[in-house]
């Protein structure tokens, strides 16, 4: 029997794979039958900024009653919070492996009170889904990265919980960003979220959203960062993201770096029981290479361990692949 488990934001994990924030950790009973099936953590789902103002928003439309409406956005958001932390509680009853809470915010005065709850409730460690749309052409870039530092070290100040930042990938510096990220405080990152992105409906002239849910080729981004950023940031944890739908996906990753390895489409594809596929692949590839622990294989393919590694730094096509006509 080989070994699967691995450390991630200072926590014992059995094995690599978590199950990212989303309906999929959304109440006891499901996280109770993802731990039946092997995963090493789970995420909870995101106790979300803008759900709470559209709670409000909804259950009092009229702004002619400013105190009213001031009680019951002050209501629906200590509801929305009282369950949470509930969910944290209970789950944290319920199971044995850790349980990890997420906040998705950016405005920092309003959320840094939350994680001290948070941690209270009995998570053993907050992810921060961090996102602000860089839109606004008046905004210089150093003043939106300043919002993530702020947030993590404000966070930091009020909780002891290790924090991860769960991001995108569009910053100037990538690496920059990770490294000020670690030096204010964050234990790890998740490279990376996936955001709602618009299409359009060209018949019915409609904006429209697009696919919710990732495809296998998504891996790629991801696995080029987690490939770079595990060898330049050494001391922070990265759990990959993104398009890791199967065991290869998982090794991949891991064989780049990543501490750990957040799936989330793919179980919403194929249900919940694919975790255990996954597992038995990684599990019959490290059989069939002669590993027996995670950590023999991690990084085996990182940006300092390969012979070459401009490959993970490539991206101009057309100097590499001049003969395709
Ligand atoms: C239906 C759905 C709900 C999600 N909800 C959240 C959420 O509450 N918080 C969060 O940080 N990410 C959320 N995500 C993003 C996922 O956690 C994950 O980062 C993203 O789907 C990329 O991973 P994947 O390719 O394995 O799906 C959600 C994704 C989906 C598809």
């Amino acid at each position: 029997m080989v070994n699967l488990s691995t450390r991630y934001l200072g926590l014992d994990i059995k094995t690599p794979l978590i199950v990212s924030s989303s309906g999929l950790t959304g109440s006891v009973e499901k996280i109770q039958k993802l731990e039946e099936l092997g995963v090493g953590a789970v995420v909870l789902k995101s106790l979300f900024e803008e759900q709470i103002r559209f709670e409000a928003g909804t259950q009092l439309k009229n702004g002619d009653y400013p105190e009213a409406y001031d009680y019951i956005t002050g209501y629906s958001k200590m509801n929305s919070v009282e369950e949470y932390l509930k969910l944290i509680e209970q789950a944290k009853k319920s199971i044995k492996i850790p349980v990890i809470a997420s906040l998705n915010c950016i405005s920092s005065d309003e959320w840094v009170s939350f994680a001290k709850n948070i941690e209270n409730a009995g998570a053993d460690a907050l992810e921060l889904n961090i996102f602000f749309m860089a839109s606004r052409k008046e905004l210089s870039a150093e003043k939106i990265e300043d919002l993530y530092y702020d947030l993590v070290v404000k966070i930091k100040n009020v909780t002891r919980l290790p924090i991860a930042v769960k991001m995108g990938s569009q910053f100037t510096n990538l690496a920059a960003m990770v490294n000020n990220l670690y030096l204010r405080g964050a234990s790890g990152v998740v490279l990376f979220n996936r955001f709602y992105e618009p299409d359009m409906d060209i018949e019915n002239m409609q904006l429209t959203s697009s696919d919710v849910f990732s495809s296998p080729s998504d891996i790629r981004l991801s696995l080029r960062w987690v490939g770079i950023l595990s060898d330049k940031i050494e001391n922070i944890d990265i759990a990959a993201s993104t398009g890791v739908h199967d065991g290869k996906a998982v090794i991949k990753q891991i064989l780049a770096g990543a501490k750990a390895v957040q799936v989330c489409s793919v179980l919403y594809k194929k249900g919940e029981e694919h975790v255990k596929v996954m597992l038995g692949e990684i599990e019959a590839w490290m059989t069939g290479k002669g590993y027996n622990s995670i950590d023999e294989f991690r990084g085996k393919l990182s940006y300092r361990q390969i012979p070459d590694p401009s490959m993970y730094e490539r991206s101009q096509f057309m100097k590499y692949f001049s003969s395709y006509h």
